[in-house]
């Protein structure tokens, strides 16, 4: 079934690079009516996408795609792709070199192929990747240089940085807080107000399965120069970054001092000033963003003789944070030789495959080196791990609770729902010893007969009379 289109001009957009960002863009775009198609160089994702398999996982998008019907379609050619499009948004991955700086190779080669195939009538490059600031600049000169016939005007580029987040992409994407619009040019910006205006106006049917939040009426529109926009991506998430690493620092003075970081964290975050989101102590911070885009604002500081202090003590705290969690593994079960040790989250969060930049990947590297072995398990992310962790060693585990029989120790290091929902109570009973990490504060109250290791909290490692509280969930999941 194919949902009707609720455009009245549906346009031709074309989304170069099919991870999780264009997969994204181009599904939401083909859902408001346009003509969409996704192109990618990787031959076995546009197979896939063809047959209508998503190569990544990312809750909704299967179902939100299979309603667009024949808007969506897949290629892996830009000469059918590129000249027909009104709209080119760029996604391609922007991953960080050893120095930090972006690696922008991915980025020149597609839109030396966009401009290859451009059609000498009014065209808008969009560029979504995250790129560090005058690279909108650079795509241009890349355009005059590469285009067939090229003449000023003909084309626009404009920046229009995403901030969907793994796991719940698609609300995020359907009901922004904000959109961003970066041009040097009104008819660029004109163009993409346009092709936007079913999510500006919010006048779509909201999809049954991500429905419309209450009280949500529409993003706001922030239209800026060009390297503005891509100076805002990079400053919100250095700024997400910052916050956690903040309640970090102070989850480590709580330990010291005997407060406790959850009762701290409620207590400033009710400040509207401060906010709530995003101060959650714990394993730190990953994915393919942060790390990522904190060492690239470092680095564009310094290419400029700007030293950023208060960014490179957020890295800082985030490396530390992710040893402290092995440290804390220790303190109970010391020497780690021939220890067997469970991990139950490989992902860098929930609800994603996505393991780039995972604290897990850190924490089972670390246990390598100490000679413990590891049981590992995601509900997700495993076979993703099988191809792209071929380094680590660890055995698989077929469920959660399989991972803690026999285990001297569990990490829990990703806040899987169903990991917190798993009988604690009941599954330390199967481990040789019931030590419980749990990395992301998500088990509340005591561990009767286990002991619980928790970042930040007061009571540590303080096991419960068998008649205590019964341990419980922690109703608000972290980030
Ligand atoms: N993943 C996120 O949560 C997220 C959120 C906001 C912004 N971003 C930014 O968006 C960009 C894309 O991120 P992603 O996570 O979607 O990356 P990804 O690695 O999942 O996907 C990138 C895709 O681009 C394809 N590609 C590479 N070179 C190509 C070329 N020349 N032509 C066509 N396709 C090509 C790759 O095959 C891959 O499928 C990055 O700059 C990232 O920083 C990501």
């Amino acid at each position: 079934m194919s949902h009707p289109p609720t455009l009245h001009s549906p346009l031709k957009v074309a989304v170069v690079g099919t991870g999780y960002v264009g997969l994204g863009t181009a599904a939401l775009l083909a859902y408001f009516g346009h003509q969409v198609v996704g192109l990618d160089i990787d031959q076995d994702k546009v197979a896939m996408l063809r047959r209508g398999e998503l190569p990544i996982y990312e809750p909704g998008l299967g179902e939100l795609m299979a309603v667009c019907g024949d808007r969506l379609r897949w290629t892996d050619d830009y000469a059918s792709a590129i000249p027909d499009a009104d709209v080119i948004f760029i996604c391609v991955g922007t991953p960080p070199l050893p120095g930090g700086q972006p690696d922008l190779r991915y980025l020149a080669a597609a839109a030396q192929d966009v401009a290859r195939n451009l059609n000498g009538k009014m065209q808008v490059v969009v560029n979504k990747s995250t790129v560090p600031v005058g690279t909108g600049d650079w795509v241009t000169r890349i355009i005059e240089e590469h285009a067939p016939d090229y003449k000023a005007h003909q084309y626009n580029v404009v920046s229009n940085p995403e901030f969907l987040r793994e796991g719940t992409a698609l609300f995020d994407s359907l009901y922004p807080d904000r959109l961003v619009l970066g041009g040097n040019n009104e008819h660029g910006v004109a163009r993409l107000l346009e092709l936007y205006a079913p999510l500006i106006e919010q006048d779509f049917e909201a999809p049954a399965h991500v429905p419309r939040p209450a009280g949500y009426t529409r993003p706001e529109v922030v239209a800026t120069s060009l390297s503005s926009a891509e100076m805002i991506k990079y400053a919100a998430n250095a700024f997400l970054a910052l916050k956690i690493s903040f309640a970090n620092e102070i989850a480590g003075l709580c330990e010291r001092v005997d407060a406790d970081i959850e009762e701290v964290v409620r207590g400033i975050g009710s400040d509207t000033r401060i906010g709530r989101q995003f101060l959650s102590a714990g394993a730190g911070w990953g994915g393919s963003c942060f790390g990522k885009d904190t060492s690239a604002l470092i680095s564009t500081g310094e290419e400029y003789g700007y030293d950023m202090p208060i960014l490179r003590a957020a890295v800082t705290i985030n490396l530390r944070q992710r040893q402290l969690i092995v440290a804390k593994l220790q303190k109970h079960l010391h020497r780690l030789q021939g220890k067997r040790v469970a991990v139950l989250g490989m992902a860098f969060k929930p609800n994603t495959d996505d393991l780039r930049d995972a604290p897990a990947h850190d924490t089972i590297a670390r246990l390598n080196e100490l000679g413990a072995t590891v049981v590992a398990h995601d509900p997700v992310a495993m076979e993703r791990a099988r191809r792209e962790w071929g380094h680590l060693k660890y055995v698989e585990a077929e469920s959660a609770g399989a991972a803690l029989v026999g285990a001297d120790a569990v990490i829990l290091m990703t806040e899987w729902k169903q990991y917190a929902e798993l009988d604690w109570n009941e599954a330390v009973k199967t481990m040789r010893q019931p030590v419980v990490i749990d990395a992301r504060n998500v088990l509340r109250g005591g561990l009767p007969g286990g002991t619980l290791e928790r970042i930040g909290r007061r009571g540590q490692s303080q096991p419960q009379p068998q008649s205590g509280p019964a341990l419980h969930l922690k109703p608000e999941a972290t980030k």
